[in-house]
């Protein structure tokens, strides 16, 4: 399904500039081997993360969560949550009852300088968006169980100790990583004193895919977050988690969030490192981390294709060699961009000359649509083969007959072909015999952090009886 080059021109001084274009794309393209190569390396690094002496120097962390079950639903009562981590910090009210879920939210901004500021000050102003939204739900005089969704690495201690050891994706705030951030969260409530809240469980999102998808879907075992960021969240038997150091009762597994995001992070990714990556990177604010996510996540996709299109312009391949200040801004090529121009199907390009004329370019052909819809889809046909390869590796790891995987993050949720292309490649690497479906999460960090507040919150009850 991976799209042609455009024509061929007929001249033949063009047909030399399209071999052109051909050769500086050409290091988006992988092979089957590739493929089957990174399944290797990448089994490789989840064993060194679950390994106790391996572990220290893996890069790929494979964190145990304290969350052990799906959800049996009968889960209830009322639930605050707080999502931090994706495209927008949101605040939510969330009722369950049984297989009934209704939620309220608010999207707050979190402006830059806050995100990269200083912890206090994020934790401030997070206390701050608790305070405005039960003050506008009228909330103030009740206690209601939070569930945080902090979707950031973190070494976990129990359900409401999370450690954050690294900073990813846009965020870079001062006095975070080594502490735990329910104590901070906790102290910025305290510091207020105008609310009564207390959160009793911290997830990742991807966790929070899953249990959202597992509270109607028993088979669910895979939470996999495509949007700002990539990760991926499985259950893993307790046997194989030789870091576990919570009680081995029943059920004898345990959520492990991969953070494989960082895969690649020691070079074992170079092999398919191109120079735009490797660009991207070095600019980005954590150069020399996150590499499998950097190649594939939303926050750096748009970019990627930025560079080519640039690269290609410049050799006069493209828009008669002729840019703009904005198509030369970096960070101004936004992945909802790519979206936009795969979902052009015939040759008006509407979306395309739109997205055109967003970035000031004056004069375009038909053949610079063409041009930039494949270079589009060479650079998300990657991302998309990339992500099913820590999928495939996953199912045949877990060797479960049957998986449902939930899938969220604003990439999957608009890109017009991840899904058909993730499902193809995942096709080609699993084990004969496996069976796995791919499905959409709804709202996983709402409603997934309220599911495991809801069971910390009984737990809470009954050991206070
Ligand atoms: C980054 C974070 C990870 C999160 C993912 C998706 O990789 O480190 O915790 O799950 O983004 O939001």
């Amino acid at each position: 399904s991976q799209k042609k080059p455009p024509k061929k021109r007929s001249t033949k001084s063009k047909d030399r500039s399209q071999a052109t274009v051909e050769n500086l794309v050409r290091p988006f393209i992988l092979k089957d081997e590739d493929y089957k190569r990174l399944m290797e390396i990448m089994l490789g690094e989840f064993n060194k993360g679950l390994g106790k002496e391996t572990n220290p120097t893996a890069k790929v962390k494979m964190y145990p969560t304290y969350v052990r079950d799906v959800p049996d639903g009968t889960e209830n009562g009322n639930f605050l949550a707080l999502d931090l981590g994706g495209t927008n910090f949101r605040v939510l009210l969330i009722n369950l009852n049984g297989q009934e879920v209704t939620m309220e939210s608010k999207i707050y901004l979190i402006p830059q300088h806050i995100m990269t500021g200083t912890g206090e000050h994020l934790f401030d102003h997070i206390a701050e968006c608790i305070y405005k939204f039960m003050n506008n739900h009228d909330l103030l005089n009740q206690k209601i169980p939070l569930g945080f969704t902090f979707s950031f690495p973190c070494k976990q201690m129990g359900l409401n100790h999370a450690v954050l050891t690294q900073w990813t994706k846009g965020f870079k705030c001062e006095g975070v990583e080594g502490e735990d951030v329910v104590r901070l969260l906790h102290e910025a409530i305290k510091r207020r004193g105008d609310i009564d809240v207390e959160c009793l469980a911290v997830i990742n999102d991807t966790v929070g895919a899953l249990m959202s998808c597992a509270h109607s879907d028993r088979e669910c075992a895979i939470g996999l977050i495509l949007g700002t960021g990539t990760n991926a969240c499985y259950i893993e038997k307790l046997e194989n988690v030789e870091l576990w150091d919570g009680d081995n009762n029943e059920p004898k597994q345990v959520m492990i969030n991969t953070e494989w995001g960082a895969l690649g992070d020691d070079g074992c990714l170079d092999f398919i490192k191109t120079e735009y990556d490797r660009q991207v990177d070095k600019h980005s604010i954590n150069p020399g981390r996150q590499t499998y996510e950097k190649m594939i996540s939303g926050m750096y996709m748009g970019e990627i294709v930025r560079l080519a299109l640039e690269k290609l312009r410049k050799h006069g391949l493209l828009f008669n060699g002729k840019g703009s200040e904005e198509l030369s801004t970096r960070g101004r090529f936004y992945t909802k961009y790519v979206s936009e121009i795969e979902s052009d199907v015939d040759d008006h390009f509407k979306n395309t000359k739109q997205v055109f004329e967003e970035l000031a370019l004056e004069k375009y052909s038909d053949e610079d649509c063409r041009i930039a819809q494949y270079v589009c889809s060479l650079v998300s046909t990657r991302a998309a083969f990339l992500a099913a390869v820590g999928v495939a590796t996953l199912l045949n790891k877990m060797e479960r007959p049957d998986v449902s995987v939930a899938v969220d993050g604003s990439l999957y949720r608009f890109h017009p072909h991840f899904h058909d292309l993730m499902v193809e490649k995942i096709e080609q690497l699993i084990k004969p015999g496996l069976k796995f479906k791919l499905m959409l999460s709804h709202d996983g960090s709402g409603k997934g952090a309220a599911i495991v507040t809801a069971v910390a919150n009984r737990l809470r009850e009954s050991q206070s009886e």
